[in-house]
């Protein structure tokens, strides 16, 4: 291996599988020795105090989005992209949607190219699959896209009449998934249900902001978790539901993973740090809140918190999917659209710049699991469940040097006022953190110094991926 080099010193190491006290050489891109030896470097970074991470990995983002049925993002792939990178994510996984009748090849490259000249960390798709897309001899183009590296696709069991897809659709990508390797991912929440439930708020005039709440029961998303469970064992496919917020649905994850099945759970900084009591009398502010599936009671957080620990759920992405709270100029208008009537609401909140320094807060400062795990599920699980691994996820000869020097004795009040996404707020307004990025380096690039960010949008690379490995 060619190229700088970069000595990491005296930091310690953590993997998925253990902490340990070294040094890190980088050569070029990549990870070149790990240990201690005589090594000379154009540039030493001192880790002394600080533990030595992989880059985060986040699945689960919204940049960009074309707004089908309702305002436009506001963070896009630069912005979303910069706050990743403060946050110590160094690679994220978007999503691939169509507009229109495009097909869903089309649509993967048009947002290949979106991003390929604003990312500042490395970046790919997941397919997003739509009954019309499906209706036009869309299986095929998926399989096109498998055989790119596209070892990802993504249905919504919820919002029938826009993106709500039938079992039988799901079930037939399921058969083609398990035939190529691919990750067949769901929103699962039953959307006959939702809407059913959102008509009667409606009728009897139970139109206010947080009354969403009430349009998406647990039982909604458990019901739907459940038959994507049993779709996925019928057809043996491996499974991915994503944003776990229901203790109910994560019970039907931790039986099915109990008998042997291949399906991972992920849940979301919201549904462990925010509650419904936190926005059941504020009125329109609840529209910061409003993600589907909801944000539930504060009694379910503490079963979230078990099943993560437990392995019953195994990652945390943050479904990153932002819109801003006030009308401006320069942002397009977001939340307020759906001010007193809730079913208008554009649904997402933010989270990926806060994501690693919230689950070492409440993950390892709180005691509930230690470093190792921490590790797993923001980095190492992502990468084998999306074909990135060893590449991404770890710390190994090898690997790509993508590395956050974490120091855990630094405090940080989160605050939109400081934050480097775009969107106008952040449900963790002035709380304070213990422990924080310090550096980050993604594929041996310094790309941001504490407060400082070297990066420029563009450099991020688009990663194309392998077949799922966990399982
Ligand atoms: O409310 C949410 N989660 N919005 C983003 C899109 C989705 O359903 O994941
Ligand atoms: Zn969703
Ligand atoms: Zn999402």
């Amino acid at each position: 291996m060619t190229g700088p080099h970069t000595l990491i010193e005296g930091g310690q190491i953590a993997t998925a599988s253990g902490v340990t006290r070294g040094d890190l050489l980088i050569s070029g891109e990549r990870i070149a020795a790990i240990g201690s030896g005589d090594w000379s470097a154009e540039r030493t970074i001192d880790a002394s105090g600080c533990y030595v991470l992989p880059g985060g990995i986040d699945v689960h983002t919204h940049f960009a989005d074309p707004a089908d049925f309702g305002p436009s993002k506001a963070d896009d792939f630069v912005t979303g992209t910069t706050g990743a990178a403060f946050g110590g994510t160094t690679t994220i996984i978007d999503f691939a949607k169509r507009r229109g009748t495009e097909s869903f090849y089309d649509a993967y490259q048009r947002r290949v190219k979106q991003a390929e000249a604003q990312c500042l960390v490395d970046y790919s798709f997941h397919a997003m699959a739509t009954s019309s897309g499906l209706a036009d001899g869309g299986l095929d183009d998926l399989r096109r896209l498998a055989q790119d590296g596209v070892t990802s696709w993504k249905f919504f069991m919820a919002y029938p009449g826009r993106m709500m897809v039938d079992d039988t659709t799901i079930l037939t990508a399921m058969h083609a998934a398990a035939e190529l390797g691919v990750m067949i991912m769901v929103h699962a929440e039953n959307g006959a249900m939702v809407a059913d439930e959102t008509k009667r708020l409606v009728r009897s005039g139970r139109t206010e902001e947080h009354a969403h709440h009430f349009a998406h029961p647990h039982l909604a998303e458990a019901e739907a978790t459940n038959r994507a469970i049993a779709l996925g064992e019928f057809a043996e496919c491996p499974l991915y539901v994503v944003h776990v917020s229901s203790q109910h649905a994560a019970k039907r994850i931790g039986a099915a993973r109990a008998r042997g099945s291949r399906v991972w759970g992920e849940t979301c900084p919201q549904y462990l740090f925010a509650a419904y009591e936190d926005y059941e009398q504020i009125g329109y502010d609840a529209v910061k809140y409003i993600c589907s599936p909801p944000i539930r009671e504060r009694s379910n957080q503490d079963e979230l918190w078990r099943a993560l620990s437990s392995d019953v759920l195994s990652t945390v992405g943050t479904d990153h999917a932002t819109f801003c709270v006030e009308d401006s100029e320069e942002l397009p208008s977001g939340k307020s659209r759906g001010r007193g009537y809730f079913p208008d609401i554009p649904n997402g909140v933010p989270g990926i710049e806060e994501r690693l320094m919230l689950m070492y807060e409440g993950g390892v400062a709180a005691g509930r699991f230690g470093l190792e795990r921490l590790v797993d599920v923001v980095s190492t699980t992502p990468a084998k469940l999306f074909g990135l691994f060893p590449r991404k996820g770890t710390i190994a000869v090898g690997s790509d040097a993508d590395l956050v020097v974490w120091d855990p004795n630094a405090e940080h009040v989160i605050s939109a006022t400081t934050h480097h996404v775009r969107v106008d707020y952040t449900l963790y307004e002035g709380r304070t953190v213990s422990g924080r990025p310090r550096y980050v380096l993604s594929r041996g690039e310094l790309i941001v110094d504490k407060d400082d960010l070297l990066a420029r949008p563009g450099r991020g690379r688009y990663l194309n991926r392998s077949e799922v490995m966990a399982g």
